[in-house]
């Protein structure tokens, strides 16, 4: 399973699509106007305690079949949960309340709602599997370089030069940061020259050619994270557990990464993914030093949620879920992070804990949010 060649790996996707039921046309981005999510007022806090313990799996998640019974959130719910807090590296943090313009309810949480989708029966997909990648120079090239490290021991993603999606819970357990989120840093793979440290003596017996560049091993070049920002509706009071819809977060980096990055997309309904499938690279604890990607299909969905039977390992939380579609007009396939894995969870299902792997979809209102994040106005921010 760990060497099938990575072209051929990758061109599976596409012969999927072709093969699929719905015609390639139907796989497109459309791009749409987005809710705006505006900053109201922003007031200091008291400085977190960096108390808590890292978080391996959650349970008791209010999940998919949970959400379907709650009604509808309204408008001030909605400007409650995306107010969010900002923790500087210095210790300090704030609050920013917000106010929440054009968005359509409604047609927002269709997918928790839609009574036709909770007697579906779940499916189960075939073969799941993982795939470590481990020649080096796929490790550094895009997508699998877009992955990265968190030093709370989490996958993340990057979205802009300077800007890292990741899980909320990496940094946060909902009541408060973690102890190892103190001193944040996220680590991208790097191809550095190993140097052989021994000065040669002595004789002097050359090789014909020069000797450089012996053996360029990829290894975590570690970059501090300047503030990071998570929506409130992550935190623990708002609801008696953590909002697994709102288990996202953004990381600012002190210092800007020359590699490309992948663009943030609002998630289609999983019938409107190839294959019904979302792709995830990440660090997983079993397999150190390499990067293990994976694709696999959407068994369920919710407006913020989906459940999905990839195989993943604790490491791979906060990994961008992403797909690939073509732009309006355009003939190549275009890939754009949708979602957050959040990982394998305990769901509460009628007061039975099931497992699942759960991923948070960038809804258009999260769109809004985390786009403000990463280019700072509105005006970037308006359609996606
Ligand atoms: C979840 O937490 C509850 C209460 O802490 C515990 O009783 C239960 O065994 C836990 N379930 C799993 C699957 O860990
Ligand atoms: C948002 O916050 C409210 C409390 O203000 C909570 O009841 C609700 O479940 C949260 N979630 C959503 C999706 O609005
Ligand atoms: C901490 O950093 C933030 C952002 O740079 C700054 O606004 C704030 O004044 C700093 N606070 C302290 C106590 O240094
Ligand atoms: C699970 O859900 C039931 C209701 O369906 C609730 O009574 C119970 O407290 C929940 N358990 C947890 C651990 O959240």
């Amino acid at each position: 399973m760990a060497h099938v060649p990575l072209l051929l790996l990758l061109s599976m996707s596409i012969l999927s699509v072709i093969s699929g039921t719905l015609q390639i046309d139907d796989y497109i981005w459309h791009i749409k106007k987005v809710p705006l999510v505006v900053s109201k007022r922003t007031l200091s806090l008291e400085n977190p305690k960096f108390s808590a313990e890292a978080i391996d799996e959650l349970n008791g998640t209010c999940g998919i079949e949970c959400q379907r019974s709650m009604p509808m959130p309204t408008l001030t719910d909605l400007e409650e949960n995306f107010s969010y807090e900002t923790m500087y590296e210095n210790g300090t943090r704030t609050l920013t309340e917000v106010l929440v313009r054009g968005v359509d309810i409604q047609t927002e949480y269709e997918l928790t709602t839609n009574t036709v989708h909770s007697r579906r029966k779940r499916q189960v997909y075939g073969l799941d599997s993982r795939f470590s990648i481990s020649d080096k120079q796929f490790i550094t090239k895009f997508p699998f370089n877009t992955a990265v490290r968190i030093s709370t021991g989490c996958t993340g993603i990057l979205v802009s030069p300077k800007h890292v999606l990741t899980a909320a819970h990496c940094i946060h357990d909902g009541n408060d940061y973690l102890k190892s989120a103190k001193k944040l840093r996220v680590g991208v793979m790097k191809l550095r020259t190993k140097r052989s440290n021994k000065k040669r003596k002595g004789k002097g017996k050359r090789s014909k050619r020069p000797k450089r560049d012996v053996d360029p091993k990829p290894s975590f070049q570690w970059t501090r994270v300047k503030h990071t920002q998570i929506p409130k509706g992550w935190f623990k009071g708002l609801t008696d557990n953590v909002g697994v819809d709102y288990d996202y977060a953004i990381l600012e980096l002190k210092r800007s990464q020359k590699q490309k990055h992948m663009e943030l997309g609002i998630s289609p309904p999983f019938k409107k993914m190839p294959s019904g499938r979302i792709h995830f690279s990440s660090f997983d604890d079993d397999r150190p030093g390499l990067i293990v990607y994976r694709f696999c299909s959407i068994s369920d969905e919710s407006s913020d949620l989906v459940y999905q039977h990839c195989d993943a390992q604790a490491g791979s939380s906060g990994s961008g879920m992403y797909i690939r579609l073509k732009e309006p007009g355009e003939k190549k396939w275009k890939r754009k992070i949708i979602g957050v894995f959040s990982g394998h969870q305990w769901v509460n299902v009628s007061g039975v804990q099931q497992d699942y792997n759960v991923g948070v979809r960038i809804t258009p209102l999260k769109y809004a949010q985390i786009c403000f994040w990463i280019r700072g106005n509105y005006a970037d921010c308006q359609v996606g």
